[in-house]
């Protein structure tokens, strides 16, 4: 059993402006300082890092993180170079402290592989970051298991061992999302057996998160399962009233 506390990530996708992002994250920080005993993470969109950064640093709260939900990863390993239009890892390492790689959407617009998701990620651990590492399968079928065990190796084959327990894992069923097909959150049940069968190859000590309409009426099914450290939360976390009751409710959970 995990005796980590819960880490609650907020990822704002492409949605809130300037104006909508700093109130969000004053009112959830404000909220933050009566909860405890979990770890949140803010993903805002990149130009609003920033700002977002800067309301943060005031008064700082020692459960409440910034992460970026993307960044480029050139084949070389390069620190900078010529591709117009990106950010690395290294230009982000003072300003967050997380980074979501391969996140469903990125594979499903911008075709991002295996290969460049791995090297994503290892551009994060050398920049002294934590990348959280989505994986899900598009499709709810009997073989779903399989898919995400062979994307799952496929991802942490070129990740040097040593560094997975320095990993978040991201289970994020593609259906359940709520953009998705279907986007009806999973059951707490079969996100679970998921979390076990990703920690039986990435190790015990690596946090597994579950995504996927996620909101306050269901986070408790999650947290409550064993093997499930926390929750990637997409549209509830636009609303600070809805993420700060996801938040009171996951910290409320012993584990
Ligand atoms: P959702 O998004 O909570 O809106 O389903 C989750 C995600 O895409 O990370």
């Amino acid at each position: 059993m995990s005796t980590r506390q819960p880490l609650i990530v907020a990822n704002w996708k492409m949605h809130p402006t300037l104006a909508d992002a700093v109130v969000l994250a004053t009112a959830v920080k404000r909220g933050l300082e009566d909860i405890h005993h979990l770890e949140v993470v803010l993903c805002p969109p990149a130009p609003w890092l920033v700002p977002v950064a800067e309301l943060l640093k005031h008064h700082p709260l020692h459960h409440l993180y910034l992460g970026a939900q993307n960044i480029w990863a050139p084949p070389a390993q390069a620190p900078d170079g010529a591709y117009t239009g990106e950010v690395s890892a290294e230009m982000l390492k003072h300003l967050v402290q997380y980074v979501i790689v391969g996140h469903s959407e990125r594979v499903r617009f911008f075709h991002e592989t295996a290969a460049l998701i791995s090297r994503k990620a290892i551009a994060v651990l050398e920049a002294n970051l934590t990348p959280i590492i989505c994986v899900g399968e598009v499709h709810r079928s009997s073989r779903s298991k399989d898919q995400v065990i062979e994307v799952l190796q496929g991802l942490l084959g070129p990740i040097p061992r040593t560094r997975w327990h320095d990993l978040v894992m991201a289970y994020e069923p593609i259906w359940a999302i709520s953009t998705g097909d279907d986007s009806d959150p999973a059951s707490g049940d079969y996100a679970e057996t998921m979390a076990e069968t990703i920690k039986s190859i990435v190790g015990r000590g690596t946090p597994v998160l579950y995504g996927g309409s996620v909101d306050s009426s269901n986070i408790a099914e999650f947290i409550h399962e064993d093997d499930i450290d926390g929750a990637l939360v997409g549209s509830a976390s636009l609303k600070a009233k809805e993420l700060l009751k996801i938040c009171e409710i996951a910290s409320g959970i012993k584990k």
